[in-house]
């Protein structure tokens, strides 16, 4: 064992945990194990929960100031850990990714603008660009052999075509893994420059790639990538302090950036709470052998899920994530329709994981397994689904 204890269980029934404590609103039942919702089992870096704890010992919970060390955090943590350039003035806070999208969308296009998404993907890009009246173009990835890619001739048709106003893009891409490599990511810069596209690029699982590959934030590919995108940050999933909500935004053009800022600054959008600024700060200073030791227990434990899909469960495909504790599963091979399979996971295994559907009609036949779990419990759950896949069997 290393210096934490990523082995150890901890009960988050009764916590207000989402993924143990809504199990019931979200699936119907409450007896599942959850491997669903895109937050960790693990306890936080020692050195975030210190931070808090010494804060909210102090009894006074007025407005807090926003101090210098906080911005400073975040641009030393780019530099050291992406080889990313920012500065003070080029970033500001907002409380969410999803909110930071919702921002961008709002300001930077009108109603019925399209949109660009790449499905199967993060399913809240659909619903923010539809919930607020503009529309979605899907440039689907393409899938063969187990391998996803991106459509980059099928993006720039669309761009010429359809004239789009924004693109989202997924960088690492939510589902499935995908950390992006420089080359596809330079060649979307180039198209997005061409057609005047601008890019929203969410990079909220970057700090969290595997297998010692790089994660290339989209605006530092290219000046085309730089002068088009707006990138969304968080320390949020790297440190599982998502529900203290803290994340970043970077725009390092100023024509895009200096109008963005003032509307967000006007509205206050851009005011953090003191316990998101001291998390952060905390994290990304102290917290690096924490998530170090984090992602070497991930790639241990896919590597074991690997094995144990590919030796105990016919019908499935473990696709391995690039970045992230979330992986991708292709059920196609189990001969199920969509209910069928809701219906083995569910009320056979009696586990809570994301519908593939979910993230685009790409994603039916496949499901999503947070792997962000001690490894009992994904052991655990693996056998549960090989017992239920082979009574299936025997009932057909
Ligand atoms: C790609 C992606 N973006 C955004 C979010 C949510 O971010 P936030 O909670 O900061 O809105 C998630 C959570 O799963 C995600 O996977």
């Amino acid at each position: 064992m290393g210096k934490y204890d990523f082995d150890k269980v901890i009960d988050r029934h009764g916590s207000g945990a989402l993924k143990v404590d809504a199990l019931d609103e979200f699936f119907g039942r409450g007896d599942l194990q959850g491997l669903w919702v895109a937050d960790m089992d693990f306890a936080v870096s020692p050195r975030i929960q210190e931070a808090l704890v010494t804060r909210m010992s102090h009894p006074i919970y007025g407005y807090g100031a926003v101090q210098h060390s906080y911005w400073q955090s975040i641009i030393d943590w780019l530099w050291h850990r992406h080889g990313w350039a920012v500065s003070r003035e080029e970033m500001t806070y907002i409380p969410g990714v999803v909110k930071g999208i919702a921002y961008a969308v709002n300001f930077f296009t009108r109603p019925e603008d399209k949109i660009v998404i790449q499905p199967p993907v993060y399913h809240p890009f659909k619903m923010v660009i539809e919930g607020n009246g503009r529309s979605v173009i899907n440039n689907p990835l393409i899938y063969h052999d187990g391998v996803y890619e991106m459509d980059l001739a099928g993006l720039e048709q669309i761009f010429a075509t359809e004239r789009p106003a924004m693109m989202i893009l997924c960088n690492p891409h939510n589902p499935i893994g995908i950390q992006w490599d420089e080359d596809t990511l330079r060649q979307v810069a180039s198209l997005a420059y061409r057609y005047g596209v601008k890019v929203v690029s969410d990079e909220i699982h970057g700090d969290l790639v595997l297998y010692g590959k790089p994660h290339y934030p989209f605006a530092s590919v290219s000046d085309e990538a730089a002068a088009v995108a707006i990138t969304l940050g968080a320390p949020s999933k790297t440190f599982n302090i998502a529900g203290l909500v803290s994340s970043w935004v970077i725009v390092k053009n100023p024509a895009l950036r200096e109008p963005f800022f003032s509307w967000l600054a006007a509205n206050e959008f851009d005011s953090p709470t003191f316990i998101a600024t001291i998390a952060t700060e905390a994290a990304y200073r102290h917290g690096e052998d924490w998530l170090d030791e984090c992602l070497r227990y991930i790639e241990g434990s896919i590597e074991e899920t690997e094995e144990i899909v590919a030796t105990t469960l016919p019908g499935m495909k473990f696709i391995r994530p690039q970045a992230s504790f979330l992986a991708w599963l292709d059920c196609r091979g189990l001969g199920l329709d969509h209910d069928e399979l809701q219906d083995l996971f569910i009320n056979r295994a009696h586990l809570a994981l994301n519908d593939g559907a979910m993230f685009g009609a790409e994603g039916a036949g496949f499901m999503r397994l947070n792997l962000g779990s001690p490894r009992s419990v994904i052991r655990s759950a693996m056998e549960a689904l090989a017992k239920s896949i082979s009574t299936l069997q025997i009932s057909k």
